[in-house]
């Protein structure tokens, strides 16, 4: 049975599944060079299924994974092509009119500017109007079928929700233990948050199904109001929260607290908010920066470990798997790692709308089957594109003068980083899947030296000053660095953990600078043999079992694709050497 799931809305992307083996998958915005790609995600899969060598009449199955989304965002592409000040000119002069003054604005009149007919690949004579989302539905299923040559029977849709939590459960390996599966996101299919129940022999049983989960819409409009891009720099404010308290955050909290609040595995109103950017926007009016972030973190952590702590009381349950956009929140995370009567978490890599394709080719696998068999659907974070030796080969065969190639030796790699130099690494084997960089595609540096940051910031990142690194650590080194009584999996830096005495002296640069936490990257050397043993080589020089790793791009840009993106994102960046596949580019002058 050959499966390809396909998220074509937000965040898009591609898996192929073939007898249920997961054999690629990958984020669209990686390929076109469009951060959170919006629509169909045609690079991804014209790359899967040639490498997969699989050709269109082989696919049994395209299983999509949102019925519901409107013709209005695929003539804008939003999220994708939305400026800041597109986002507050959509609340001004849409949502406003629309929420406060019972007016009828049309989207694409206020957008106009964005509209770009011309890549707007759907038969609109199937489309109604801007907001008519069944029309939308058949349009998609009639572009992908021109584009695929299959029949409409063999296109299936799986629901947004059910299709983060499968995609948290499948990843979780975990099918002879009970799990509670909760998502939590913007909104899919008409809700936000959902919990469902796993019994090892029986399905997955959603027992809360709520579009009351405004979690994530609070947390994009706070965002929003602080200057920052929606659904994309929530984390920019969760890396702010930790630099104020309860002294002087309590007003902007209490604004929040005095709102949504936990009932059950459900969700209900203190007070009735019309609108939920424009009530926290006047409410809030006068409230330091900080304190904003302060206040909505606190009360987004307030919420997730009731709902959670909830859900185990009410079942017994206490190994927790959670997906969707706002399972992204790794300081939240901490916290209901910490509930005391929680046993595990699991938060698979990228657990945003990126993996929603997979939920959905995996929900289709298992429709028809009677029980769940246990086969590690998904091991690891590395569900990507590999690239051969011979790719590598072609990408480097015209390289500038300035570049000096030679064969890779992790022991000389150790000693740069070791001196202070900065090395962007493109690990041929497959690439990570996710926000998060795993090792294949990271720019590293020595974890030791906090200058290392201001640095990196101005040879590539230009990231925000207040914005923590992160350190990926190798597993028998973890117990030294990582306070986890739990002994809860952290490889794909989804979670917020205390750190050890000797973490403050070995990996600063890793530490959140304020609150000196650290959401690490656990590194398996059956994950990763070939990073695993470049830390290793750190440590045999150093003593210490750790890298500082960050995401491998500029700044604004998706983290690098190909190698040829690899090549040209370190040509333009003042990084000075590059690890591509087997071999080491260093610039010259
Ligand atoms: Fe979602």
């Amino acid at each position: 049975m050959i499966i390809l799931g396909v998220n074509d809305g937000h965040n898009s992307s591609a898996c192929l599944i073939i007898n249920g083996k997961l054999k690629c998958a990958i984020a669209e915005e990686r390929l076109s060079r469009e951060k959170n790609h919006f629509g169909y995600p045609k690079k991804s899969i014209d790359f899967i299924l040639k490498y997969c060598n699989i050709s269109t009449k082989d696919i049994d199955r395209v299983a999509m994974s949102s019925k519901h989304f409107i013709p209005a965002y695929y003539y804008v592409k939003r999220n994708s092509k939305l400026s800041i000040q597109d986002y507050w000119k959509e609340q001004t002069d849409y949502w406003y009119p629309k929420l406060i003054e019972n007016k009828n604005p049309k989207y694409l009149e206020v957008m106009s500017h964005l509209v770009d007919k011309d890549n707007f690949h759907y038969d609109e004579k199937l489309i109604k109007n801007e907001s008519d989302a069944s029309g939308m539905w058949d349009a998609r299923v009639s572009h992908i079928c021109n584009e695929l040559n299959i029949d409409p029977s063999q296109v299936v849709h799986h629901d947004h929700h059910k299709c983060h939590g499968f995609y948290g459960f499948v990843s979780n390996n975990k099918f002879d233990e009970p799990a509670l599966i909760y998502t939590m996101d913007g909104f899919g299919d008409g809700a936000n948050g959902t919990v469902s129940i796993y019994e090892p022999g029986n399905k997955l049983i959603e027992i809360s199904r709520s579009s009351n989960c405004n979690l994530g819409r609070m947390y994009r409009y706070a965002t929003l109001l602080l200057g920052m891009r929606p659904a994309e720099h929530e984390y920019k404010l969760m890396g702010l929260a930790a630099y104020n308290s309860h002294k002087y955050g309590k007003n902007a909290y209490k604004v929040y607290a005095e709102t949504l609040q936990v009932d059950g595995l459900k969700f209900k109103y203190d007070k009735k908010i019309k609108d939920h950017f424009f009530y926290f926007k006047e409410k809030l009016e006068g409230q330091r920066f900080d304190a904003i972030a302060y206040g909505i973190q606190k009360r987004c952590e307030e919420i997730l470990t009731e709902w959670i702590l909830n859900g185990i009381n009410k079942t017994g349950i206490k190994s927790i798997i959670m997906s969707g956009g706002v399972a992204q929140n790794i300081k939240a995370n901490k916290l209901i790692s910490e509930i005391e009567s929680l046993e595990n978490l699991h938060i698979p890599p990228g657990p945003g709308d990126e993996s929603i394709s997979i939920g959905a080719a995996y929900l289709e696998y298992f429709k028809n089957k009677e029980k769940y068999e246990s086969k590690n659907y998904i091991k690891n974070a590395y569900l990507g594109q590999p690239y051969s030796n011979l790719d590598i080969k072609k990408s480097i065969q015209n390289l500038p003068k300035n570049l000096k190639l030679q064969k890779l030796v992790n022991d000389r790699v150790a000693e740069l980083i070791a001196s202070g130099d900065v090395v962007a690494r493109f690990g041929a084997d497959n690439m990570e899947f996710g926000a998060r960089a795993l090792g294949n595609r990271s720019i590293l540096a020595d974890p030791r030296n906090s200058d290392v940051i201001h640095h990196i910031n101005k040879l590539v990142k230009m990231r925000d000053f207040w914005m923590p690194f992160a350190p990926s650590i190798i597993s028998e080194r973890e117990k030294d660095y990582i306070v986890n009584p739990k002994k809860i999996k952290s490889r794909y830096m989804a979670i917020g953990f205390d750190s050890t005495d000797l973490a403050k002296e070995h990996i600063s640069a890793g530490l959140h600078p304020f609150d000196k936490t650290a959401r690490p990257q656990i590194v398996y050397k059956q994950d990763n043999p070939s990073y695993h043993s470049l830390i290793k080589s750190f440590e045999n020089l150093t003593g210490v079992g750790a890298l500082m790793n960050t995401s491998f791009n500029i700044h604004g840009e998706p983290i690098v694709g190909t190698p040829e993106d690899a090549i040209d994102t370190f040509l333009r960046s003042g990084i000075h050497h590059l690890i591509l596949g087997e071999w080491l580019i260093s610039k010259t002058d």
